[in-house]
C-alpha cells in the first residue's frame, strides 16, 4: 500500500511551530503555559482540526485528538509526544512525535485507509520538568503514577502552584478526572528523536525502543551564612556554595564509579543566593538528574550521593535539605509491538535496530496503562537539549511513514 508521507508540508508546520518560542531562533524554549505555549498549544489544535480529528482536553492540559474508528467501542489505538520544550533547545525534541503523528494519520487518510479502532493524538502537558521541576506531569496524571493531590500542589520557582497554572490556562475540569483506566489504549507508539548518536553512528535509520531507563530527580537546599566578601575570614565560613560544589562533584564521580556505563548524573540547576560578587553565598539549590536502565544500579547511585551530601554540610556546617522529586523504575516496551514495528522496518526495507532509551519519555507512563513503544530517529551528532537539534526531512519521513504504517497495523488488531 502505497502512502505517501507529505514532508514538505511537515517540515513547514515544525518551522512554523519552531517560530512559536519565548527566544528568537534557532533557540527554542516554550514553557508550559508560557504565552509561547499557549500559541503552540492553538497552532497544534488547529493542525489536529484541520486533519478532522475530534478534539478534547483534559483538566491538566493534555490535549487528545481523535479520529474515529468503525469499531469506536474498541480501544483506541495512540500516538503523540510533546511541544513543551526546555530553555535553549531545539525544534525536534516531541515535535516531531506530534507533527509527525498528525502527518501520519493524514496520509493514512489520503490513502483512504479506514481504521477499526480510533486512532488518537496526545499531546502531554509538561513532558519538561522545567516548570514544576518534575517531567511528564501529564503523562504521570494519566497512567495514575502523580496523584491528583500532589499534583495540585506542584509549584513553579515562583512559587505559584500547579492548580492556579491550569486555571490560567483555560483548563477546567477536576484533576481526579485526568486518569485513564487500564487499557483505555490497545497500544501507544510514540515517534521522538533518539537524542543519543547510536543510529547516526550505526547508520541505521529507525530505533525500536524495548526499554526506557529509570529517572529519577533530587533537590537539594543548602543554608549557610552570608556575610561580607571583605570583612569575613577565611576560617569559619559557611558557604553554602561551596558546599553545592563539593556535591555537584560527587554527584558526577558517583555516576562515574557504578560500574556501569549507562549511568548518568548532572547537576542541572545549580542557584545561588544572594548572588552578589562582594557577598558570601548564604543559600544554594541544586537539581540533580541521575539515571541508568538498571533501576537497582541507579538506587544505589542515589543512596551514595545523599550520604556524600550528608558528610560534605557536616564538615562544612551547612544545613541541608533533601527532596526526592521522582524516582521512577525503567518501562518495558511491548514485544509484540516491537515486533510489529520490526516487520514494517522489513517490508519497507528500512534498517533499523532495537536500543534502550536513555533519556525518559511520556512513553515511560503511559506504559503503566497500555502496551507502549517507542520510534526513533535519528539526529545529527546525537545533538538534543540544544538549539543546534537536527533531523534531516528524509529521517523525519521515514519514522512518519514507519509510525503510519504502525498505526494502520495497530488499529485493525482485534482484541486479544
Ligand atoms: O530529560 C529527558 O529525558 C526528556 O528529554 N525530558
Ligand atoms: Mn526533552
Ligand atoms: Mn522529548
Amino acid at each position: 500500500m502505497m502512502r505517501r508521507i507529505h514532508i514538505a508540508q511537515l517540515e513547514r508546520e515544525i518551522g512554523q511551530l519552531a517560530l512559536i518560542s519565548e527566544n528568537p531562533p534557532p533557540v527554542v524554549t516554550r514553557v508550559l503555559f508560557s504565552e509561547a505555549d499557549r500559541r503552540a498549544r492553538q497552532l497544534v489544535k488547529e493542525l489536529c482540526r484541520d486533519t478532522g480529528l475530534i478534539l478534547r482536553e483534559d483538566a491538566v492540559g493534555n490535549i487528545f485528538a481523535r479520529w474515529e474508528g468503525t469499531e469506536k467501542h474498541l480501544a483506541a489505538v495512540a500516538t503523540g509526544s510533546h511541544i513543551d520544550a526546555i530553555p535553549n533547545a531545539g525544534k525536534y525534541d516531541g515535535v516531531v512525535g506530534v507533527l509527525g503523528g498528525i502527518e501520519a494519520i493524514r496520509a493514512l487518510k489520503r490513502s483512504q485507509f479506514q481504521p477499526k479502532r480510533s486512532i488518537e493524538l496526545v499531546v502531554f502537558t509538561a513532558e519538561e520538568p522545567t516548570r514544576f521541576g518534575l517531567g511528564c506531569v501529564g503523562s504521570r496524571l494519566l497512567g495514575g503514577v502523580l496523584s491528583p493531590q500532589k499534583a495540585a500542589k506542584l509549584r513553579s520557582p515562583d512559587g505559584k502552584q500547579l492548580s492556579e497554572w491550569v486555571k490560567q490556562a483555560g483548563c477546567r475540569g477536576r484533576l481526579d478526572s485526568v486518569r485513564l483506566r487500564k487499557h483505555f489504549y490497545s497500544a501507544f507508539i510514540e515517534l521522538h528523536i533518539e537524542q543519543g548518536p547510536i543510529l547516526e553512528k550505526e547508520g541505521i535509520s529507525i530505533g525500536i525502543v524495548e526499554k526506557i531507563a529509570a529517572p529519577s530527580a533530587l533537590r537539594i537546599e543548602l543554608t549557610g551564612v552570608g556575610g561580607h566578601a571583605g570583612g569575613t575570614l577565611m576560617r569559619g565560613r559557611r558557604d553554602a556554595l561551596l558546599a553545592g560544589a563539593e556535591i555537584a562533584l560527587a554527584v558526577e564521580k558517583t555516576a562515574l564509579t557504578t560500574g556501569s556505563p549507562d549511568t548518568v548524573g548532572t547537576t542541572g540547576v545549580f542557584r545561588i543566593e544572594p548572588g552578589a560578587v562582594n557577598s558570601i553565598p548564604c543559600q544554594a539549590r541544586l537539581e540533580i538528574d541521575l539515571r541508568d536502565t538498571k533501576v537497582g544500579t541507579r538506587n544505589a547511585a542515589l543512596a551514595k550521593i545523599e550520604k556524600m551530601a550528608r558528610k560534605i554540610c557536616a564538615r562544612r556546617n551547612i544545613k541541608l535539605g533533601f527532596e526526592r522529586l521522582n524516582v521512577d523504575p525503567p518501562a518495558i516496551c511491548d514485544p509484540s509491538l516491537v515486533r510489529t514495528i520490526s516487520q514494517v522496518c522489513r517490508e519497507l526495507n528500512i534498517s533499523c535496530k532495537k536500543m534502550i532509551s536513555r533519556a525518559y519519555h511520556d512513553s515511560l507512563f503511559m506504559a503503566r496503562i497500555c502496551p507502549v513503544t517507542m520510534i526513533f530517529i535519528p539526529c545529527r551528532g546525537g545533538i538534543s537539549h540544544r538549539p543546534d537539534e537536527y533531523s534531516s526531512p528524509k529521517q523525519i519521513a521515514t519514522g512518519t511513514r514507519v509510525l503510519a504504517e504502525t498505526l494502520a497495523i495497530a488499529s485493525l488488531r482485534q482484541p486479544r
